[in-house]
C-alpha cells in the first residue's frame, strides 16, 4: 500500500498518472466501418468466362453468352434453356449448319459470342460469333421460357465471297455493336478490332453500318465503313470498349495509341460518333476524351508537391446514363441530360495499366458542342494549320479552313477534333491504389449511385457528387478476380455484374448494413440503403428481431473518472463515450441528459459537456458507500434537426463512493479539485 506522502518520487509518479487519467478518457469509440464483412450475392454460373449478357425485361430473362453457348436465365438465376453456338464442325452446335459456309471437317472452330443484341420489336436475339467469318444469327424468342423456336443465319452465299463479304460482321479480336431502330428499319452500328487476316479474307471493317435485309438472310451489300489502312493493320490496334446511342448519334468508345506511325506513342481514349440516321461515313467524328486530376491552385506553392496534372488516359469501363438531380445541378446539367460516365486508369510508357484510377462524367451536350466546335475549327478560316486527323483510316490531309458559306463539303469528311475534351476526376485522386474495371451508374431519388467493380473482385457502392464521393459499401464478389466491364441494369432494384464465369445479381440499394459498425455510420448511410440500428448492430428492418430504429441512436460509455469520490456535493465526474449529442448539437441540459451513480443523481454541467464527454456534479447524500455501483446515463433529446437524435440509456459498473482519507496535501502540486482522491483505494 502506498502512502500519500511517503516519497517525493512516488509523488511525482502519482502526479503523472493522475494527470494522465484526468486528461485522457479511454478513447474507445469503435471504428465505424468494416469492409471485410462478407455478403453473399446470388449468381449464375456459366461453363466458361462470360462474354456478353443481355436482359429482356419483357420476358424476365437474361441471356448469358459464353464460349459456344447462349443460356437463358430466369429471375431466380436458374437456366431455362440453352442454345449451342459452337464449336463449328461439331454435331453439338445447333446453329452452325444454318449458314451455307464450308468448314474444315478436321478442325473444330470455337465460337466466342462477340455480339449479343435484343430487338424488342420482333423479339429477336441477335448473336454474332468469332467463327464462320463473324456472321450473325437471330433467334426468335418465346415468352414461356422455351428454347427459341427458330434461328436463322444472316449470310447469303451468293452475295458474299472471300473478296467481298457484307455479311461478315464480327471480328475475333473484339467487336461492339449498337442496334438502332429507325422506323421499321434496324441498323447495326459495328466497331471491330481488326488485323490483316481479319480484313483480307471475308474482310471485316473497323467501323461500319449494316442493315439487315427484309428477307432475313443477310445484310444490304452496299456497306460503307472505315478500316485501318493496310500499312498500319499489323501495328495499330484499336480496342473498342463501349458503344451506346442517343436520340441523334451512335458512339464508340475506344483505346488506341496517339499516333498510328509511332509504336511508342501514348495510349488515349477516343469517342467516335456517327449520326444514327445515316449509313455513310462522311459525318464520322472523333474526339479525345480525357479524365484529369487538377490539383487545387493553392497547392502549386507547396514546393514538396509540385503542380502536376494527372491525365487518366485509358478508359476501363463506361456507362451511358443520367444524373440524379443533385449531381446534375453540380455538373451544370439537367436531370434529363445524357451523361457518359467512365472509369479511367493511367498507363505507363510501356502501356501497362497502373493501379491508379479516376472517374469522370461527360455531359453529352458538351461533348457534342466540342465536336461541332472542332469541325468549325477545321472548316472555317483560322490562324492554325490543322490536320483533319484520322490518318489511320484515311490519307492524312490538312483542314481546308475555308468559309462555311462557300464550301459545305468540308463537313462531309470524317474529321478528328484537334483538342481533347476533358473533365476532372470526381474522386479527387483518392483511388491511387486500385484499378477500377467496371461501372454502372443509376439514380435513386435525387441521388446518383455508382457501382464500381475492381481488378480484385470487389464492388464499391457510392453516391457521386462533385465535391466528395463517399464509399458506402465495398464488398467482395470473388476474391482477387477482375470484375468484367460487361454489366447491366437488370431492374429498378437489381444490377448484374460479371466476374469470370459468374453473373452476380446485386441490389442497387446496397448489399446489407452489417459493415456499418456504429449507429452513427448506420443512420448516416443513404436512406435508400434502408439501414437501422438493432441491438448494437446495423441491419435492415426485415433482419431485426428486436427494436429497430432508424431515427435515433443510443449513447455509449467507454469509461469515466474519477473511479471513486466522496458523496460531498463538490466532485465533478466525467463520463466518456459516444453519441451523447446528435450531430447538429442541440443543447445539452439537465432535462435531456440524466446521470446517476447507483441511486445517486449527478447533475449534468452543459458548459463542459459535448458529444463525447458528459461532466456532472455529484449530489450529496449517497447511501451506497464503499461498494461498486453503476454509472448510468439516460439521454432523451426529443425531436431534433438532422438525421437522427440521441435516445437511450447506457451504463457501466465500477464507481465507488468513499469517505476521503487524505492525511496531507501539498498545495503547490495538483489539479486535485475537491480532494476527491483516495489513493489508498485506487493504487493497491
Ligand atoms: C475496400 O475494402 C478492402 C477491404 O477492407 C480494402 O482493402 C480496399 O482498400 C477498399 N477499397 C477502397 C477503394 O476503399
Ligand atoms: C470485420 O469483419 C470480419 C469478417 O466478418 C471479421 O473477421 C473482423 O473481425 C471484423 N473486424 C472488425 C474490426 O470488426
Ligand atoms: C426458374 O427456373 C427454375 C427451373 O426451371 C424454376 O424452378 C423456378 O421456379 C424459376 N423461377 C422463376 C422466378 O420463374
Ligand atoms: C489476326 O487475328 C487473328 C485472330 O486473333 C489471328 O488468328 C491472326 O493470326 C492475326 N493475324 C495477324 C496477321 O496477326
Ligand atoms: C470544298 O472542299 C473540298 C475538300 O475540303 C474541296 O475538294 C473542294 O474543291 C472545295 N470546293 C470549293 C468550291 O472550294
Ligand atoms: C429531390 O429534390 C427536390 C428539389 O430539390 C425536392 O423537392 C425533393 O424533396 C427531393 N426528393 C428527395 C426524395 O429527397
Ligand atoms: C434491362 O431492363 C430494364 C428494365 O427492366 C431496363 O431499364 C434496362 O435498360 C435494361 N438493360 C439493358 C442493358 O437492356
Ligand atoms: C425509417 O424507416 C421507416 C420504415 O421503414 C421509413 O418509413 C422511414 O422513412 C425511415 N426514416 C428514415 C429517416 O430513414
Ligand atoms: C469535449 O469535451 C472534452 C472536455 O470536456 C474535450 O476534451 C473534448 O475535446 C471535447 N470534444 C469536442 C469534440 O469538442
Ligand atoms: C450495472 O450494469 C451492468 C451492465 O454494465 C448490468 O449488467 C447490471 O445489471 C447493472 N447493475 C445494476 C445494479 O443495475
Ligand atoms: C485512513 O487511513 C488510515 C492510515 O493511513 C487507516 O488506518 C484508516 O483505516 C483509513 N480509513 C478509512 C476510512 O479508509
Amino acid at each position: 500500500m502506498l502512502h500519500w506522502t511517503t516519497k517525493w518520487g512516488t509523488y511525482v509518479w502519482l502526479q503523472t498518472l493522475l494527470a494522465y487519467a484526468l486528461a485522457n478518457c479511454p478513447s474507445l469509440a469503435p471504428s465505424s466501418l468494416n469492409f471485410s464483412v462478407v455478403y453473399t450475392m446470388p449468381f449464375f454460373q456459366a461453363r466458361s468466362p462470360i462474354q456478353n449478357i443481355v436482359n429482356n425485361s419483357l420476358y424476365q430473362e437474361v441471356y448469358v453468352a459464353s464460349q459456344n453457348v447462349i443460356e437463358a436465365v430466369n429471375r431466380s438465376l436458374e437456366k431455362v434453356w440453352q442454345l449451342s453456338t459452337g464449336p463449328v464442325g461439331s454435331p453439338d452446335c445447333q446453329i452452325c449448319t444454318l449458314c451455307d459456309i464450308d468448314n474444315d471437317p478436321n478442325f473444330l472452330e470455337d465460337t466466342n459470342n462477340q455480339v449479343l443484341l435484343l430487338d424488342t420489336l420482333f423479339m429477336y436475339l441477335y448473336s454474332c460469333g468469332s467463327s464462320q467469318y463473324g456472321v450473325c444469327f437471330f433467334h426468335q424468342l418465346n415468352s414461356n421460357g422455351e428454347v427459341p423456336s427458330l434461328s436463322k443465319c444472316l449470310y447469303g452465299k451468293e452475295s458474299n465471297s472471300a473478296a467481298y463479304c457484307p455479311d461478315c460482321v464480327a471480328s475475333p479480336l473484339g467487336t461492339k455493336v449498337t442496334m438502332v431502330e429507325e422506323g421499321q428499319t434496324v441498323y447495326f452500328f459495328v466497331a471491330a478490332s481488326v488485323n490483316d487476316s481479319v480484313t483480307q479474307r471475308y474482310g471485316r471493317k473497323s467501323i461500319s453500318v449494316r442493315r439487315p435485309l427484309a428477307t432475313e438472310n443477310g445484310f444490304y451489300s452496299d456497306v460503307r465503313g472505315l478500316t485501318v489502312l493496310p500499312g498500319l493493320r499489323r501495328t495499330y490496334h484499336i480496342e473498342y470498349v463501349y458503344s451506346f446511342f442517343t436520340q441523334e448519334f451512335v458512339y464508340f468508345l475506344s483505346v488506341q495509341r496517339e499516333s498510328p506511325d509511332q509504336d511508342s506513342s501514348p495510349f488515349q481514349t477516343r469517342l467516335g460518333r456517327l449520326p444514327r440516321n445515316e449509313w455513310e461515313m462522311k459525318r464520322y467524328r472523333e474526339i479525345i476524351l480525357e479524365c484529369r486530376f487538377e490539383p487545387k491552385r493553392r497547392r502549386r506553392n507547396v514546393a514538396s508537391e509540385p503542380y502536376k496534372d494527372v491525365v487518366y488516359n485509358v478508359v476501363q469501363a463506361a456507362h451511358f446514363g443520367r444524373a440524379g438531380r443533385e449531381l446534375a445541378e453540380e455538373l451544370g446539367a439537367e436531370e434529363e441530360d445524357d451523361i457518359l460516365y467512365g472509369v479511367f486508369a493511367v498507363t505507363n510508357d510501356n502501356g501497362v495499366t497502373e493501379h491508379d484510377s479516376a472517374l469522370c462524367a461527360f455531359p453529352m451536350d458538351n461533348v457534342n458542342k466540342a465536336i461541332s466546335d472542332g469541325v468549325d475549327d477545321c472548316c472555317e478560316s483560322g490562324p492554325e494549320q490543322l490536320s483533319r486527323g484520322l490518318c489511320h483510316f484515311q490519307p492524312c490531309e490538312s483542314c481546308p479552313h475555308e468559309s462555311m458559306e462557300n464550301n459545305a463539303t468540308c463537313r462531309d469528311y470524317p474529321t478528328m477534333v484537334s483538342k481533347p475534351y476533358y473533365r476532372v476526376d470526381l474522386f479527387n485522386r483518392q483511388m491511387t491504389n486500385v484499378l477500377l474495371t467496371s461501372l454502372l451508374v443509376t439514380t435513386i431519388e435525387n441521388k446518383t449511385v455508382a457501382h464500381i467493380g475492381t481488378s480484385t473482385g470487389r464492388l464499391l457502392q457510392l453516391i457521386l457528387t462533385r465535391s466528395s464521393s463517399i464509399i458506402f459499401a465495398n464488398y467482395s464478389l470473388v476474391e482477387n478476380q477482375r470484375v468484367s466491364s460487361i454489366a447491366a441494369v437488370y431492374s429498378s432494384e437489381y444490377l448484374l455484374f460479371v466476374v469470370g464465369d459468374k453473373m452476380f445479381q446485386v441490389p442497387q440499394r446496397g448489399p446489407g448494413c452489417q459493415h456499418f459498425l456504429t449507429c452513427a455510420s448506420c443512420l448516416t448511410a443513404p436512406k435508400f440503403m434502408g439501414c437501422g440500428w438493432c441491438s448494437g448492430l446495423c441491419s435492415w428492418e426485415s433482419e431485426c428481431h428486436s427494436r429497430w430504429r432508424n431515427e435515433s441512436c443510443p449513447p455509449g460509455i467507454s469509461g469515466f473518472f474519477p473511479r471513486t469520490a466522496p458523496p460531498d456535493g463538490q466532485t465533478e465526474l466525467t463520463v466518456c463515450g459516444w453519441e451523447f449529442q446528435s450531430p447538429l448539437r442541440p443543447a445539452i441540459s439537465s432535462r435531456t441528459h440524466h446521470i446517476r451513480l447507483g441511486q445517486n443523481a449527478c447533475t449534468v454541467l452543459p458548459g463542459k459537456s459535448n458529444n463525447t464527454h458528459l461532466v456532472c456534479k455529484i449530489r450529496s447524500g449517497a447511501i451506497e458507500l464503499s461498494r461498486p455501483v453503476n454509472v448510468t446515463i439516460e439521454v432523451h433529446e426529443g425531436k431534433v434537426e438532422g438525421r437522427y437524435s440521441i435516445d437511450g440509456r447506457a451504463e457501466i459498473p465500477g464507481f465507488t463512493f468513499v469517505i476521503p482519507n487524505i492525511t496531507e496535501i501539498q498545495p503547490n502540486y495538483g489539479p486535485l479539485v475537491g480532494a476527491h482522491l483516495s489513493p489508498s483505494q485506487d493504487l493497491t
